[in-house]
């Protein structure tokens, strides 16, 4: 499903090492998140053939720890792009190296903007739907543009009436 040759796609490996374990033995999810933000610029940088920039990371959730010693696999590749903003989800896997028995630890989505030399956005090539997977894909990314904005809208109208009804005694 992951094709490394794919302009579209990377994968991006590593060992975790003791250094970026946390308080409780496991590797840190900031260390996670890092790697899953090379990922994304590397697969948004590759298939736009331009610089890229982090624009927001979505439905970001550790559901399993992930060990010291295990070979994390990072899956990237592009689901969605608009004029200038490509989604790149993100799988990642947790492989024990003794037993290789793999883990899909949790899956997320950046959103990654081309710019030029100016950091202006600056447009890219639509994506080719290639199968019915790319269509699936292309099309849960637009269902999550849309969730976003509908979330952002009814976020800032609740917040402010919670405003308006807890204003500080002066
Ligand atoms: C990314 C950045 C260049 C976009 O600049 P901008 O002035 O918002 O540019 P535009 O309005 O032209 O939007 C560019 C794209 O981002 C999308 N976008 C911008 N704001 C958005 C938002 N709040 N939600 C969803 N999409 C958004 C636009 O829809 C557009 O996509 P499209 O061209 O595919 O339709 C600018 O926000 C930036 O430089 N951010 C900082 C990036 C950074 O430093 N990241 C590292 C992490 S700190």
């Amino acid at each position: 499903m992951y094709d490394d040759e794919d302009p579209r796609c990377v994968i991006v490996s590593e060992v975790m090492t003791p250094e970026k374990s946390n308080f409780a033995g496991n590797v840190h999810g900031g260390h996670i998140l890092q790697m899953c933000d090379r990922a994304a610029y590397a697969c948004a940088a590759r298939y736009s053939n331009r610089y890229v920039v982090t624009l927001s990371v979505d439905h970001v959730l550790f559901k399993q720890p992930i060990h010291v010693g295990e070979l994390v696999s990072f899956y990237a590749s592009i689901n969605h792009v608009g004029r200038t903003s490509m989604e790149v989800g993100i799988k990642v896997v947790a492989e024990n190296l003794l037993t290789q028995e793999k883990r899909h630890t949790n899956s997320c989505f950046f959103t990654m903007v081309a710019v030029d030399e100016h950091l202006h956005p600056t447009p890219v090539e639509p994506l080719e739907l290639r199968n019915e997977t790319e269509k699936r894909r292309f099309e849960e990314a637009i269902l999550r543009k849309e969730m976003n904005l509908s979330f952002t809208q009814e976020h800032e109208r609740r917040k402010e009436e919670l405003r308006s009804r807890f204003k500080p005694k002066r």
